[in-house]
């Protein structure tokens, strides 16, 4: 099998897969939590080694208080307990995203997470938690700029000098980008990264989206004639 090294899953559907069930919106994010534990073993299991998932976006912030209450409830408690799944599972985890609006408990767990986990090499996790990618690239020309202004970098910008103020720096680029529940379009994530990444669309909602339906995502990808440096 060609199993593609760098997968990033755009996370949707976990509000209809919870309707379709009878059950309230959080109970999606729930079982959508939980359900990013065991695509993160899957993908260990078949040798994927970096993983990046879109868990909270600049514009999810716009949701009821109610429910971005909720799912910051739910993201603290996943990264207290991805300690244990890190060292399980050889993970070495990052969060990208501007983490400066979350509360400082999250930003001192995600720091510890990081440290505590930097040395592991089994699976490259990333988790973009307030994560944006034209904020991501406004924020890497701030710094850019602020270098060239204060003499610390010098010369022409370049592609490389660009990716490298990136929050993904030292990541390779996505091969195959996943977004479950029907939608298909990129809604700002990681847009610099993906210019040739292939894109796998399925209507399976995110908490549904188990091991099996994964290995579809690869074998399609698998069959595909990737052109790089064409079109
Ligand atoms: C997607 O479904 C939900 C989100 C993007 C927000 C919260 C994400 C999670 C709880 C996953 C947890 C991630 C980690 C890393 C633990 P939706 O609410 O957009 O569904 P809908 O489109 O059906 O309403």
């Amino acid at each position: 099998m060609n199993v593609p090294e760098h997968i990033a899953i755009i996370l949707d559907g976990n509000g209809r897969w919870a309707r379709s069930k009878g059950m309230p919106r959080n109970y999606g994010h729930t079982m959508g939590a939980k359900n990013v534990e065991n695509i993160c073993r899957a993908c260990h299991d078949i040798g994927v080694k970096y993983l990046t998932v879109y868990a909270f976006s600049t514009e999810n912030w716009k949701r009821s208080d109610d429910e971005v209450s909720a799912i910051m409830k739910l993201l603290r408690g996943y990264l207290r307990t991805c300690f244990k799944l890190a060292d399980d599972n050889d993970m070495c985890v990052r969060v990208l995203g501007d983490l400066t609006r979350l509360e400082s408990d999250m930003q001192t767990t995600i720091a510890r997470l990081e440290e505590h986990t930097k040395d592991h090499s089994g699976l490259y996790f990333q988790i973009a938690l307030n994560y944006g990618s034209r904020d991501e690239i406004t924020r890497a020309v701030n710094r850019i700029a602020e270098d060239i202004r204060s003499g610390t970098v010098s010369g022409e910008i370049t592609e490389e000098m660009i990716g490298s103020y990136l929050d993904t720096r030292g990541i390779p680029d996505p091969d195959l980008l996943i977004r479950t529940s029907g939608e298909e379009r990129l809604s700002n994530f990681l847009l610099w990264q993906c210019a040739y990444t292939e894109f796998y669309f399925t209507d399976v909602h995110w908490p549904a989206f188990d091991k099996e339906e994964l290995l579809k995502a690869v074998e399609s990808f698998g069959e595909r004639n990737r052109r790089y440096g064409g079109v």
